[in-house]
């Protein structure tokens, strides 16, 4: 595992946006995406390489980590629209290349299992960026989720919701209570994982993950059995690092 501590929260979201325009350059086939605050800063830079760099997504198939289930189609906080509109549509990818778990399927675990089929016919997933749960979660990957779980239904913990509650202006009854993510097995096959992590609150969740047991109780700890991390924090992240 490799571990940056970048000067601020914005150099950490410029390594993290240059270490996937690498793996794009170098002609990956299939990007992992997050959602949430801490990936911005990185889909910033990758924006500025599109405009200034001529880097391009033509072709290039996109996969979020995971989706709310009951949100309606178009909603704000939908992480569908919250990639194209903090993402996607400022760059040359095309929507349809843009795949995310469906929430709204009548038949949830058909949906999860449809997403599974169709990472696998894509082929690997070169990058994946991820955030970090206060709580530890991955994805929605929340403490006590199987270290080898596939896309499935997850029940989202009162933390996660709270902390959530600020994208939905702060009324928690908006917060959706199920997700569908990826499993952590799911997140462990693509290539290259890079987790960027910023500001005090993580950093009891930082140091479990980085310095912590491998335990389902910290499911980002997954990260120190796969063979190829980058982790990037600022320096307030990184306090509570031996
Ligand atoms: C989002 C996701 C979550 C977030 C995590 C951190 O797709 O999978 O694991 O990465 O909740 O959220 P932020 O970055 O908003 O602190």
């Amino acid at each position: 595992m490799e571990l940056v501590i970048a000067d601020n929260r914005t150099e950490a979201g410029v390594l993290a946006g240059r270490i996937m325009a690498d793996h794009v350059r170098r002609g990956a086939r299939a990007i992992g995406l997050a959602t949430g605050s801490s990936p911005l800063g990185a889909y910033q830079e990758l924006i500025r390489q599109h405009r200034e760099d001529e880097l391009s997504f033509r072709g290039v198939q996109a996969f979020l980590l995971d989706e709310y289930i009951g949100l309606p189609e178009g909603h704000p906080q939908s992480y569908a629209q919250f990639i194209r509109d903090e993402f996607t549509s400022h760059v040359d990818f095309t929507d349809s290349d843009v795949h995310s778990p469906d929430g709204r399927a009548a038949d949830i675990p058909a949906a999860a299992a449809d997403y599974e089929r169709m990472i696998a016919a894509t082929g690997r997933i070169s990058v994946q960026i991820l955030g970090i749960g206060a709580n530890g979660h991955l994805g929605f990957n929340e403490p006590g989720s199987s270290l080898r779980s596939r896309t499935r239904v997850k029940t989202l913990t009162p933390k996660t919701r709270a902390d959530n509650a600020r994208f939905f202006e702060g009324d928690l009854t908006q917060v959706p209570t199920h997700v569908l993510t990826q499993g952590l097995g799911t997140i462990s096959d693509a290539d290259h994982l890079v987790m960027i992590a910023t500001g005090a609150g993580k950093a009891d969740a930082v140091a479990a993950a980085v310095e912590g047991p491998v335990s389902a109780f910290c499911p980002a700890s997954i990260l120190q059995m796969h063979p190829h991390v980058t982790v990037i924090v600022d320096p307030a992240a990184a306090t509570n690092l031996k």
